[in-house]
């Protein structure tokens, strides 16, 4: 890659970025939790826009080509840390969490929760990775407009932030989709949608990835020609819950989560220990509510509470997470490998050949065979973690571009990207794909070919493309999928 222009493009990217101060996403919520969880929708798109970033781009001083990143999947480290460290890590990310503590472990499950350990949905084939658990998420549409003005509606949240946890640790906190008339909730949350789990193997180096490139990838599809001109990534700016209140900028390009939801594996961890397991963390100190009722500690119906020191350094609050379990979590993902292919499928003449249509036809438009990570050494995270050797200058075969589209299957919900996002999805990464069985953000695609068939809006013209492939130029593509 060329440095010179690369430096000069991410001073533009910097000046353009760093005008306006940080604002906190979700404190603008009015009577929603003060937190930037990604449970809660932000309705405004310029809090978004007025959040500053890095462009994590440095210098290099003596260049090296950049390198490929370890792929498996298995439980080896990519040596961000030691083998033995990975496993203890791996460890902590598949303990079943319990109500209350015991001689091994803190308790804190709940009140809500989805499931009982992280690696109850990242397990397929190796702790970390995806699994067929879907998750919930509803809200409704209101119209800013009179019924005569045409004006977009806005997405609003189910009382209490639009996850619908699945289980409870009392019956009668059980939240479900509304109504629920014999808590008072009358109203229908006809926007709904299911999400399935996604993989975190390979997550450290997508962390990796500069603000700058991806910038660049979403300024580089509009002049796309294969595609028709109809693709334009979207990047959004997300809060770095990690990042210190002074810090000079807050937000970082989200690109983890079907929203893009969270730009830091650290941001993710505790989001998911609270919203998945109810385990409150440093990041996170507020329990969720049931539909909106208060259920945490106080209410009966959870016995701990969330104001208890961390166990290492008792001036911070680490809520249920005494052990700072969401730092095992973090490390745990940052150091595993990036899926690897299916090799004797991926050297046959038909993958490969689907590989070219694959390129000819338009997909790795948003689906990018290629993508390099930050240099080692370069400030990521609003300027809380280092690029390290292990996963710095590497490149990576994602098949993604951690963009959102509207590729017209939008399931309607609103996180950390305000309105504009409503109808917009993050192009799903396809490494690792192979060991999905069920397809797209809601897990509905139970083909290759039917996942295909829905890609309309910005991938129109490619799928078109793909529709006027002969029957056996179709199925090289659908072979090269599987090698994936
Ligand atoms: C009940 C199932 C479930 C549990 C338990 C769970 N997750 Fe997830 N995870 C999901 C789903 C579903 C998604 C996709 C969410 C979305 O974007 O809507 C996801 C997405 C992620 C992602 C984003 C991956 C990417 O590349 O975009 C990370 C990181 C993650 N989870 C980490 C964790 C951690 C850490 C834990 C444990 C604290 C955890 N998850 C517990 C289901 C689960
Ligand atoms: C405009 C960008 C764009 C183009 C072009 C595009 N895709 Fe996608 N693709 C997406 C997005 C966005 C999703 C996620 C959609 C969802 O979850 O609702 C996706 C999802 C998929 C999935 C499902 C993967 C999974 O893990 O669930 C497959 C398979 C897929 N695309 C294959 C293709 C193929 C093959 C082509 C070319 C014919 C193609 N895509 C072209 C954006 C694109």
């Amino acid at each position: 890659m060329n440095r010179l222009k690369t430096s000069m493009i991410a001073l533009v990217v910097l000046l353009f970025l760093a005008a306006t101060t940080a604002n906190r996403v979700a404190n603008s919520q009015a009577g929603k939790p003060a937190t930037g969880q990604a449970n809660v929708a932000t309705n405004a798109d310029d809090v978004q826009r007025q959040c500053p970033i890095d462009a994590e781009v440095q210098n290099c001083t003596f260049c090296v080509d950049p390198t490929e990143a370890p792929t498996g999947l298995d439980d080896k480290t990519n040596d961000f840390v030691d083998q033995g460290q990975h496993d203890k890590d791996r460890e902590t990310f598949e303990v079943r969490d319990k109500i209350l503590p015991d001689a091994t472990q803190g308790g804190g499950l709940g009140p809500v929760y989805n499931a009982q350990a992280c690696a109850e949905c990242h397990q397929n084939p190796v702790t970390g990775a995806v699994s067929q658990i879907t998750e919930l998420r509803a809200g409704h549409l209101v119209y800013p407009c009179s019924p005569t003005v045409d004006c977009a509606p806005s997405f609003v949240d189910a009382p209490g932030g639009s996850l619908i946890n699945d289980r409870a640790i009392d019956p009668r906190i059980q939240e479900r989709v509304p109504p629920v008339h014999s808590i008072g909730l009358d109203e229908e949350e006809d926007v709904r949608t299911t999400r399935i789990s996604l993989n975190t193997m390979g997550d450290g180096f997508v962390e990796a990835i500069s603000n700058t490139t991806l910038l660049k990838i979403a300024a580089s599809q509009p002049y796309d020609t294969v595609s028709g001109g109809l693709v334009h990534g979207q990047t959004i700016n997300i809060p770095i819950e990690e990042a210190s209140p002074d810090s000079r900028v807050r937000c970082r390009v989200g690109r983890f989560g079907h929203k893009d939801q969270h730009a830091s594996l650290l941001s993710f961890s505790g989001d998911a220990y609270l919203n998945e397991i109810g385990i409150t963390n440093r990041l996170f100190l507020m329990e969720n509510t049931s539909l909106g009722r208060f259920v945490g500690f106080g209410s009966g119906f959870d016995p701990l509470p969330d104001n208890t020191p961390c166990n290492d350094d008792p001036s911070i609050t680490c809520g249920e997470d005494k052990e700072n379990d969401i730092d095992a979590f973090t490390r745990f993902m940052r150091a595993t490998r990036a899926p690897s292919r299916d090799k004797e499928l991926a050297e046959s003449g038909k993958a490969k050949e689907g590989e070219e249509l694959f390129k000819k036809v338009g997909c790795d438009v948003c689906h990018r065979s290629e993508i390099v990570t930050a240099l080692p050494g370069t400030l990521i995270n609003a300027g809380t973690f280092k690029v390290p050797d292990a996963l710095g200058n590497k490149i990576i075969r994602p098949f993604g571009d951690f963009l959102l589209h509207d590729i017209g299957t939008g399931d309607g919900i609103v996180q950390n990207g305000g309105q504009s996002t409503r109808l917009k999805v993050r192009t799903a990464p396809l490494w690792g794909v192979r060991t999905h069985t069920r397809l797209m953000h809601d897990g509905l695609s139970l083909t290759f070919l039917e996942a295909i068939l829905r890609h309309k809006g910005e991938a129109e013209i490619v799928r078109q493309n793909f529709e006027s492939l002969s029957q056996g130029e179709q199925t090289e593509i659908i072979i090269f999928l599987e090698s994936l």
